[in-house]
């Protein structure tokens, strides 16, 4: 934290996993390091930093890959290739295995600024985004690479004498990746390296939008030992590559990120073919709420609530989408937030004082603002849009609107728009409305009273609880993430029992 206050602290160090510094899982990680991941976010100084010129040399120099679409026809022989390599794969020892994706990681973080210029250009990430989103896939490698060697050593459990009993977890097959846009490199290189460290083929496809981010990618994993076959990336349409690989017969696993109607075709596909029951690991989107007690700090709030409602111009599943504050200080509350929001940058992603960039499509685009348009008719507008730039496309101002009842939160829109409920009377009334939502993925809590915060976060049913901070930017292997109910199955990526459900078990007992 003391790196917040100290103005010479810069993107250099920022660049820093946290797990390359605690190489040993055992061993706790740096609380400072929640300090150095709050400041690599809007308002970050980047002009202090010796990266920055690397970083925007890389921009114009930085290449962005052609991709080639896979032919639906083309995927039971890609398939099988992979099916067969994925045999030798599995009994390549595990600490060979994490070797190649700790090689990968020392990569990444070694081409830092060229992922960097790719995502700032493919996914209209901004500058602090776009670090912490590399620094998060480099984590994701290391971690698995840890967690793969820790989950699969074999356990001897206690038996009679004269026997032996062991548990081994072993790979299940091949394992179809699925993943969105909004963190194009982070969740693809997750998923993909959680499915490789476990000894699983993989076959995976990126979202169209950003095709050239997960190519990039696999060419690195492919440089540093993972062989072409275990990992095939196939491009194309969510309805038609995508599909295809789901229906693929033989298929050990899905895990897929993105919207939660998606998982659903997906969880219906699955349980329509013949043959074993195959696991789906989904992690969808949410309704995320932060409820504000009459004791919350109403600067803190501010902070919190603009960071985790507009930074990624508010492209997070995590992102804040309802903030329930309690009337009495709501007045005070609602104008710091004007106040701050009207300080940000929107425009060009590629500058680094841009805070929000654009979101990602024309499709987006039009979504957020038939939204905006419908509470522009019915709900109380506080904040009006700024004025925007001419360029680039589909910039969205951020914008806040006061809402009756959680009930009237009835989609995900995924943009810069906040909506806002006063309340009054009890706290866990609030919350049994907002489990009542049916997702549950992020929630904040701001409060004073650590009982009320304990009590709250207990009956609140969602995967991440923050209290008194943001609620976006979960740290791999210090918040493992994830949702339930309509937000996702589980288990958490970036946690301990993450790895676990792309292995079979097998106990083998020994007379011995
Ligand atoms: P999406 O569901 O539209 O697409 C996700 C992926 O699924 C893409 O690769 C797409 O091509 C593919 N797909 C689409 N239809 C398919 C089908 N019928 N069969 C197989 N694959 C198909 O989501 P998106 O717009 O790319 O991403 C935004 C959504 O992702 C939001 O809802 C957000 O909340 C969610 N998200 C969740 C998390 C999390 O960890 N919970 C993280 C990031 C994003
Ligand atoms: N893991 C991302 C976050 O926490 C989505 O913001």
């Amino acid at each position: 934290v003391h790196q917040l206050a100290d103005p010479t602290v810069g993107l250099e160090d920022l660049l820093v996993s946290p797990l390359h510094l605690a190489p040993e899982p055992s061993q706790p990680l740096p609380v400072a390091l929640f300090g150095a991941q709050r400041a690599n976010s809007m308002g970050v100084d980047l002009s202090v930093t010796s990266q920055r010129q690397p970083l925007l040399d890389a921009l114009p120099t930085t290449p962005v890959p052609v991709v080639t679409e896979t032919d639906p026809a083309a995927l039971p022989a890609a398939f099988e290739r992979c099916a067969t390599a994925a045999r030798v794969w599995r009994e390549v020892p595990v600490g060979e295995r994490a070797q190649a994706l700790r090689r990968s990681a020392d990569a990444l973080e070694a081409e830092l600024p060229r992922f960097c210029a790719l995502l700032v250009q493919e996914a209209f990430k901004t500058w602090g985004d776009a670090v912490a989103e590399v620094r998060e896939a480099v984590d994701f490698l290391r971690y698995y690479a840890v967690e793969a060697e820790r989950v699969m050593a074999p356990i001897e459990l206690p038996g009679p004498t004269g026997e032996s009993n062991t548990l081994l977890l072993t790979a299940r097959g091949v394992w179809v990746c699925i993943s969105p846009w909004n963190f194009p490199l982070a969740i693809f290189a997750g998923q993909v390296a959680a499915a490789l460290a476990t000894g699983n083929g993989v076959l995976a496809k990126p979202a169209e939008q950003t095709p050239a981010v997960a190519q990039a990618m696999v060419d690195l994993l492919h440089r540093h030992g993972v062989p072409s076959d275990v990992l095939q990336l196939h491009h194309g349409a969510g309805e038609t590559v995508g599909a295809a690989l789901v229906a693929q017969p033989g298929v050990a696993g899905v895990v897929f990120t993105g919207s939660t109607q998606v998982a659903k075709i997906i969880q219906r596909a699955l349980a329509a073919k013949d043959g074993p029951i195959v696991p789906l690991i989904a992690e969808t989107g949410g309704i995320n709420a932060m409820l504000v007690d009459s004791t919350a700090l109403p600067e803190q709030v501010a902070d919190a609530v603009v960071q985790s409602a507009f930074r990624s111009a508010g492209q997070r599943c995590s992102a804040l989408r309802l903030l329930c504050v309690h009337e009495v200080i709501a007045d005070g509350v609602i104008e710091m937030i004007r106040g701050a929001a009207r300080e940000l940058v929107v425009g060009d992603p590629a500058q680094l004082a841009t805070d929000v960039g654009p979101v990602i499509d024309r499709e987006a685009f039009d979504n957020i603002e038939r939204h905006v348009a419908r509470l522009a008719r019915e709900a109380h507008d506080l904040l009006p849009p700024q004025a925007l730039p001419a360029e680039p496309a589909h910039l969205v101002p951020p914008r806040m609107f006061e809402v009756k009842a959680v009930a009237d939160m009835t989609q995900e829109i995924f943009g810069p728009v906040l909506h806002v409920l006063r309340w009054r009377g009890e706290p866990e009334a609030v919350i049994d409305q907002i489990n009542a939502l049916g997702y549950g993925l992020t929630l904040g809590i701001q409060t004073r009273i650590d009982s009320r915060a304990q009590a709250l976060a207990t009956r609140a049913h969602v995967g991440n609880v923050y209290v008194n901070r943001n609620i976006i930017g979960a740290v791999v292997g210090v918040q493992p993430f994830g949702g339930e109910g309509l937000s996702g199955t589980g288990p958490k990526a970036g946690g301990p029992h993450y790895l676990l459900r792309f292995c079979a078990e097998q106990t083998v007992t020994v007379n011995t």
